[in-house]
């Protein structure tokens, strides 16, 4: 098979080398960007005279049936082709014939892909954000259910003091809210045009990338073509920010796996979103949460592999790039299943809300409320969290909690204790004390939900 860059070669290539060489096992998943990209250049190629419009009519309509064939699934893609770029040129050349090949003029792969990837991250990069976005719909209607939901909170998951079940998912919006504004944020980077740049000198046509760009719809246009073609910035960031969400959806889900188990049963989840066991009937496993935890490992995996494959590259391309695609395709897949489960998981858990409220019964996370109580009496809070470890010491050698001592146990460490002590011991009194802002107490969690509102435009 005659190769698009034969002319200087006296002998074909080894078969192992092609497919050893070869991208176009994974990167055809960039066909469609890749025909898009070389439908605006031939447009922008025609508009500043370098090829006439006849011609510009024919290889559009060429690409177009090239797309057809390609989306309807007949398109053969062939690895003596190498790669995308290299098939579908091919096969525009089969089309229309010799004037398929005026298509390149101007251009060099070196920007072609650098393209291809940028308009690829800035389609995803916005899905995600909607992904993303569903999540927080699903957290901010099980926090809305259960404002007053008391749970443990916990710090070295030992029993810390009581939170709200909603401040407890709310958390969890905060740190999606975060994960979106990166996206978001890094889109205005990825909405820049490498093409133009040619193989990294630029190109001795009179080209107008402003004018590209504005085909395609990038915001701006890379200012220096060795930069436009040598770096991977743009995906090392989506890398990055799709392992904090990662990281995000996986400290929830690790949450999710603790909380349905029998020990905690806190929440219960859906039967639709769990698989059973072949061998042990009452098993019902949460396998999709234990498998997001664990998927959070490849996507950390695939930013140190990029980062490790630029660290020692001289400018401008070298093949090792080629070696950035499996890593963001997978990426992309991996946030994807686990975005579009999370939200329907959240959605339909069952909270089970007397077991949370049984467990901070049968605690003393109360404890730092009657060292505040002995403060507001005049004790220093030093002193008061020393006598108030020896009340804790001592109910857990008579086998009680802080609500079941009398008045006169109490009083035998401190005559400051009155009766209202032990309102202020009651876990629901725990939770709506913490006024301050960002805190527990429903009031604040109705200020927050407030601003949750607001982040996602609704209400
Ligand atoms: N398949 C190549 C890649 O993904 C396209 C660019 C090839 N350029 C080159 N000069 N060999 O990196």
């Amino acid at each position: 098979m005659s190769k698009l860059w034969g002319g200087r070669f006296t002998k074909e290539t080894n078969k192992l080398v092609e497919e050893y060489t070869a991208s176009i096992q994974y990167d055809k998943e960039l066909a469609e960007e890749d025909i898009e990209g070389s439908l605006a250049h031939v447009q922008m190629l025609s508009e500043c005279g370098v090829i006439s419009s006849a011609d510009m009519l024919e290889i559009k309509r060429g690409l177009n049936v090239v797309l057809e064939n390609i989306q309807s699934g007949k398109f053969e893609y062939d690895v003596s082709h190498e790669d995308i770029h290299m098939n579908i040129e091919k096969a525009l050349i089969d089309e229309i014939g010799p004037v398929g090949g005026k298509l390149h003029t101007g251009r060099s792969r070196n920007d072609q892909v650098a393209t291809d990837m940028h308009m690829y991250l800035v389609k995803k990069v916005n899905l995600f954000i909607t992904h993303i976005e569903a999540v927080q719909q699903a957290i901010v209607k099980q926090a809305e259910e259960h404002v007053e939901t008391v749970l443990p909170g916990y710090t070295h998951l030992q029993r810390a003091q009581p939170v709200s079940f909603a401040h407890h998912m709310l958390a969890y919006f905060w740190m999606f809210e975060r994960d979106k504004e990166r996206f978001q944020d890094s889109l205005k980077r990825t909405n820049m045009l490498p093409l133009g740049a040619g193989a990294l000198a630029g190109t001795t046509f009179p080209i107008d990338r402003h004018r590209t760009a504005e085909l395609l719809g990038f915001e701006d246009v890379y200012p220096n073509s060795m930069d436009a073609v040598s770096d991977r910035d743009f995906i090392l960031e989506f890398l990055s920010n799709a392992s904090m969400l990662m990281m995000h959806m996986s400290r929830l889900s690790e949450e999710m796996v603790i909380w349905s188990s029998q020990e905690f049963q806190f929440i219960e989840l859906d039967d639709s979103f769990c698989t059973g066991s072949s061998i042990m009937p009452q098993k019902k496993n949460p396998d999709v949460p234990e498998l997001l935890r664990a998927k959070t490992g490849r996507v950390y995996g695939n930013l140190f592999s990029l980062l490790t494959v630029l660290k020692g590259l001289p400018l401008a391309y070298n093949k090792d790039m080629q070696e950035d695609k499996e890593g963001m395709f997978d990426t992309a897949k991996t946030l994807d299943g686990a975005l579009k489960l999370l939200a329907p998981m959240i959605a339909t858990m069952t909270v089970k809300t007397e077991n949370m409220k049984q467990a901070v019964n049968e605690d003393y996370s109360n404890a730092t409320d009657i060292a505040d109580y002995l403060v507001n009496k005049g004790m220093t809070f030093r002193e008061s969290h020393e006598m108030i470890g020896k009340i804790v010491l001592y109910s857990i050698q008579h086998q009680k909690y802080l609500l079941d001592l009398t008045l006169q146990e109490y009083k035998t460490f401190t005559p400051l204790f009155e009766e209202d002590v032990f309102d202020i011991l009651k876990p629901a009194n725990v939770m709506n004390a913490r006024k301050s802002y960002g805190g527990t107490s429903p009031e604040q969690i109705k200020v927050q939900l407030e601003l949750a509102y607001h982040h996602l435009k609704v209400k």
